[in-house]
């Protein structure tokens, strides 16, 4: 069967040629939000390797000045902003510059998220609520709702949001204590489903991907204690905390010719930690 299967590609070059030319994202404006570091950053880089514009996006100016002199050192075409998603005003400056600057969008990542609590759930503030949803959530909603016109325009559409699969998966017991930022990621596994159907009439196509423990800043207190990650290693056929580059590269197939059957869907990438939908 495989020997059969390398026989087919040897004989028709071809169609390895149209497999590539279907995950190539060439022509493509592509927003993602948290960008400049982490997964973000790492989305941004596969979707640019592919060849589309990428627009990077965080608050902070120095991080963003510093990710697009990277991206543009790896001849990534790139234009960067401030954007702290939780703002309206910097939620439309974002695609309004978009539109000025590459004159339409054709793709979505909607990575940004905080996690400002850390502990019993029943502790939790609604300080701390209005936060995780309104950053997590309502912002993904919202940024999405300004892009989709705008994909309509082009005929095509592809947006993943980037959930965890801590939500997925009951974690070890010395991890929880991700309530509130647990219950966001479920909300935007829910906003999936909802949407899909809904953009499926524009063409557009709406899927999750869902990590498990990545190397970044953002994890940094799990990964850094030995003792999470040798609880966490138990549950892994992978023995070992993802990089970010392995979500980046199902975020650019997520968004491109190749994932054109996929949507309302969740793709996780967890080494194998056994997670079920
Ligand atoms: N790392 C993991 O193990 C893991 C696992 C599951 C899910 N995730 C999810 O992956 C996503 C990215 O996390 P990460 O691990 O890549 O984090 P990270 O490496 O710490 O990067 C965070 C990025 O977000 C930006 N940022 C933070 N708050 C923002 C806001 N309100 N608006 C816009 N940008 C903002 C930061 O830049 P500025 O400081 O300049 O704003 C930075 O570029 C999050 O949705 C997270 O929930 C991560």
């Amino acid at each position: 069967m495989i020997r059969s299967a390398f026989r087919f590609l040897r004989t028709n070059p071809l169609s390895v040629q149209q497999r590539m030319s279907q995950s190539c994202l060439a022509g493509k404006v592509a927003i993602v939000t948290a960008s400049t570091d982490g997964i973000g950053l790492a989305a941004a880089q596969a979707l640019g390797k592919r060849g589309a514009h990428v627009v990077v996006s965080s608050r902070r100016q120095a991080n963003v000045d510093k990710a697009v002199a990277l991206l543009r050192s790896q001849s990534i075409q790139v234009t960067g902003t401030t954007c702290n998603v939780g703002n309206a005003e910097d939620r439309e400056k974002l695609v309004q510059m978009t539109l000025d600057q590459c004159g339409g969008i054709d793709i979505l990542v909607s990575n940004a998220a905080v996690n400002p609590f850390f502990g019993n759930i029943m502790d939790s503030t609604e300080d701390v609520w209005d936060k995780i949803l309104a950053v997590n959530v309502k912002a993904s909603f919202l940024l999405t709702k300004l892009v989709v016109p705008h994909m309509e325009k082009r005929g095509v559409g592809a947006t993943v949001k980037v959930v965890s699969a801590g939500r997925i998966q009951t974690w070890t017991p010395s991890v929880q204590g991700l309530g509130p930022y647990s219950v966001s990621k479920t909300a935007l596994l829910g906003l999936t489903r909802a949407l899909a159907p809904e953009l499926a009439h524009s063409n557009i196509r709406v899927n999750c991907v869902a990590p498990g423990i990545i190397k970044t800043r953002f994890s940094s207190a799990l990964w850094e204690n030995e003792g999470i990650v040798k609880q966490f290693k138990k549950q892994l056929s992978i023995k070992r905390v993802g990089e970010p580059e392995e979500i980046g590269g199902v975020i650019a197939f997520l968004c491109s010719q190749d994932a054109s059957y996929i949507t309302g869907e969740t793709i996780t990438v967890t080494g194998g930690m056994g997670s079920r939908l």
